[in-house]
């Protein structure tokens, strides 16, 4: 394919850039770390220091249309340098607009301080027992088996599980959820480019939350829900129960396909890579390092998106108020210039592998990543101790080196749909 073939194709639809990514970013990076894209009015930034600039400025970057995506054209007439009071006025227009991740300043500052105050690191230390008897369980159950579906059978169930049972979902609507999520669209749907996130299955589970947080209120128990209901923001007032709901759905949701397709991704790298699989069973304590780099290659939060709210630069490159940005987490993760020409190489124990940017960074990092990366290592854990060998399912996915996965069909999220495993017991 040509350059200019190449930069007509349209990253937010384009099925090809879907199955890889990299390469489109990779295309990409010669016209400059911060480029104007042909199909849209957005630029696309790979750079890895340029991602950071937007993702540590957001004085001058909004991040209202993080889920509404860089697709989405601004819904007003910019005017002047500064457009912040015309993007809050419009807020209501921007999908997800009522949810932490696209809140902007005071605001942000607010509900960051609650989730910081009720999602500690003490509070996942008290969950692991039961992160690791759950995952013990499901991994002997498939193990028996001699096979399984990682991503349906394993890593969605389990990640609901853990979630819910931290926040105190009761075990009867866990299920129920887990359906509702699955039934909706995939979030940043390239098939649904005009509306790539669909938020039905998160206003289903407000009307629980709404009654969960009540009962929470009446009667304490010790999940993250009654810490909720008690928390207040930084200057003491407290918080409504519309903002609470909105935290917690959130933060149910927000893990779901991620974590779980975190997990697909490292297991494809851990029977793809030759040898990694039993340098891992020999040294548990690789298994982190593992997770870090498939994080940085394969990282399964492909961009996220900001808008311009002040006349600014990315780079040295001139950007005006109203402009959207993608800012390309996997390209940025990718970038020669941070990592060296090894780049798109895995690479066990890599320097400075801890500051790629795969959870973002800056004021919007993401709030559960240590429990993300506490999930995949669980879980990988059980299936080392439980089992001899895995394999990909040749006859689902092909041999090594010409497999064929089938990847969520998404401009954010980068995962397989689902994975078969074949699985000797230990
Ligand atoms: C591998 C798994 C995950 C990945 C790759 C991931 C990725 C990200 C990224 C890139 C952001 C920043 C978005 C931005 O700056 O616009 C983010 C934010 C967030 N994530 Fe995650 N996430 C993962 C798992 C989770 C889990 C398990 C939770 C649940 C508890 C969670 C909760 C959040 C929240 C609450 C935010 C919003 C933070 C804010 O706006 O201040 N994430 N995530």
């Amino acid at each position: 394919m040509t350059t200019q073939a190449l930069a007509e194709r349209d990253y937010f639809t384009d099925p090809s850039v879907l199955l890889d990514p990299y390469r489109y970013f990779e295309e990409m990076r010669p016209r400059g770390p911060v480029c104007q894209l042909q199909t849209h009015d957005c630029l696309l930034v790979t750079g890895f220091e340029e991602c950071l600039e937007v993702l540590r400025n957001p004085t001058d970057f909004s991040s209202l249309n993080s889920l509404a995506s860089s697709a989405f054209p601004l819904p007003f007439k910019p005017e002047g340098t500064d457009i912040s009071a015309q993007l809050e006025a419009h807020r209501d227009r921007y999908v997800g607009g009522n949810l932490v991740v696209t809140y902007d300043d005071a605001r942000h500052n607010n509900v960051r301080f609650l989730v910081s105050r009720v999602f500690t690191p003490s509070r996942l230390k008290a969950n692991e027992a039961f992160m690791r008897d759950y995952a013990d369980q499901i991994v002997r159950r498939v193990v028996a088996d001699g096979k399984c579906d990682l991503v349906g059978h394993i890593a969605t169930p389990y990640v609901t599980m853990v979630i819910a049972n931290l926040l105190g979902v009761p075990a009867d609507d866990r299920v129920l959820f887990e359906e509702q999520i699955a039934r909706g669209q995939t979030v940043g749907s390239i098939e649904n480019p005009d509306s790539p996130t669909d938020t039905s299955a998160l206003e289903f589970m407000a009307g629980f939350f709404v009654r969960y947080l009540q009962d929470r209120a009446a009667n304490p128990g010790s999940d993250l829900l009654s810490e909720f209901v008690t928390a207040t923001y930084p200057d003491g007032a407290k918080p409504d129960l519309v903002e609470l709901v909105s935290l917690a759905v959130f933060m149910f949701a927000a893990g779901q396909d991620t974590s779980a397709k975190l997990l697909g991704n490292s297991m494809r790298y851990i029977v793809d890579v030759p040898g990694l699989q039993q340098q891992l069973r020999d040294d548990r304590q690789l298994i982190p390092w593992m997770i870090e780099e498939v994080l940085r290659l394969e990282g399964s939060s492909k961009a996220t998106h900001r808008v311009a709210r002040r006349d600014t630069t990315i780079g040295g490159v001139k950007v005006p108020a109203g402009k959207a940005v993608i800012v390309a987490l996997a390209a940025g993760n990718r970038d020669p210039r941070r990592w060296g020409d090894d780049a798109n190489e895995f690479r066990l124990k890599r320097p400075g592998i801890r500051e790629h940017i795969a959870f973002g960074r800056g004021v919007h990092t993401c709030a559960g990543a240590p429990l993300a990366r506490a999930e995949v290592a669980t879980i990988l854990n059980r299936f080392f101790d439980h089992t001899r060998d895995i394999a990909i399912s040749e006859a689902m996915h092909g041999k090594r080196g010409a497999r064929r996965y089938q990847f969520e069909p998404s401009f954010i999220i980068r995962g397989l749909e689902n994975l078969h495993l074949e699985l000797t017991p230990a």
